[in-house]
């Protein structure tokens, strides 16, 4: 039987890429979404890939979502913990809501998923989680304290997760992308991004593809000695 991987937030963006890249590997994927149906339908029609609607940031969902998919495929044996958020705006202008809703989903989804699998990995002794944090975790960004604040809190939440792991098989890493050609980044105002792009050594927007080659790299059998490191792929942007 194929190992059963969770893609959270997958039926978009870089999570899309990396539900592909896994699928092609011979993994059995599940993509997670919380609100496009559409996006989903397309998504799961032209890849094959199932789609489950649930919301990373309620754990009770998280519980039963997970749940859903180890009846349905298997136990889960892979998390990606991709889902993530963007309520930018320069601290003086942030809602109290704004800064919620990105703790609640970007670090909260990670914990909540965790705890909704990292149990059976434990038993079986066989598990791979790979957070997605970023390069604006790892070196701040102007308008985004509760993203950056969130991402830096995944780079912790990875590195304490992979010492509980590492006695029984379970192996937690994370990767930082810098920026990538998604809505996400699409989203920032044109000005902006072209001062973002001109710092970025190789020139040029990550692809969504090149996160996903990282995250199949760090799921691997023989990745089983790489827990709690930090895979940053910027183009240089970013030296940690
Ligand atoms: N890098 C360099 N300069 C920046 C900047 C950045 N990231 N963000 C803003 N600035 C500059 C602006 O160009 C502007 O400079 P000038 O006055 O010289 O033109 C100045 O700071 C003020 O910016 P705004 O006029 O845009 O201020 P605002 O209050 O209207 O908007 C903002 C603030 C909403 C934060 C807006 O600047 C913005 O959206 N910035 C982008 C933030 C960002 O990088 N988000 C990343 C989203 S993608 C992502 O998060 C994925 C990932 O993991 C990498």
């Amino acid at each position: 039987m194929t190992r059963v991987a969770i893609v959270t937030g997958g039926t978009r963006g870089i999570g899309k890429a990396i539900c592909t890249t896994l699928r092609d590997k011979g993994y059995t994927v599940a993509a997670s979404y919380a609100g496009n149906d559409e996006a989903a339908r397309r998504f799961s029609d032209e890849f094959g890939v199932r789609s489950f609607k649930w919301d990373v940031g309620d754990h009770q969902a998280c519980l039963e979502g997970c749940q859903l998919v180890s009846e349905e495929l298997g136990p889960v044996e892979i998390v990606v913990n991709n889902a993530g958020i963007t309520r930018d705006g320069t601290l003086h202008r942030m809602s109290v809501d704004d800064w919620d809703e990105v703790m609640r989903i970007n670090l909260g989804g990670c914990f909540n998923m965790a705890k909704a699998c990292f149990p059976g990995m434990r038993e079986r002794k066989w598990g791979r989680i790979v957070n997605i944090g970023s390069i604006n975790g790892q070196a701040g960004q102007y308008g985004q304290v509760n993203y950056a604040a969130a991402k830096s809190g995944i780079h912790g939440f990875t590195k304490a997760l992979a010492q509980e792991g590492a006695r029984v098989g379970v192996t937690c890493n994370a990767i930082a992308p810098g920026y990538i050609d998604t809505d996400m980044v699409a989203a920032v105002p044109e000005p902006v991004l072209e001062k973002i792009v001109a710092q970025i050594p190789v020139g040029r927007l990550g692809q969504a593809s090149e996160i996903a080659r990282g995250v199949a790299f760090l799921c691997a059998e023989e990745a089983g000695f790489i827990t709690g490191s930090t895979l940053s792929i910027n183009g240089g942007q970013h030296m940690y």
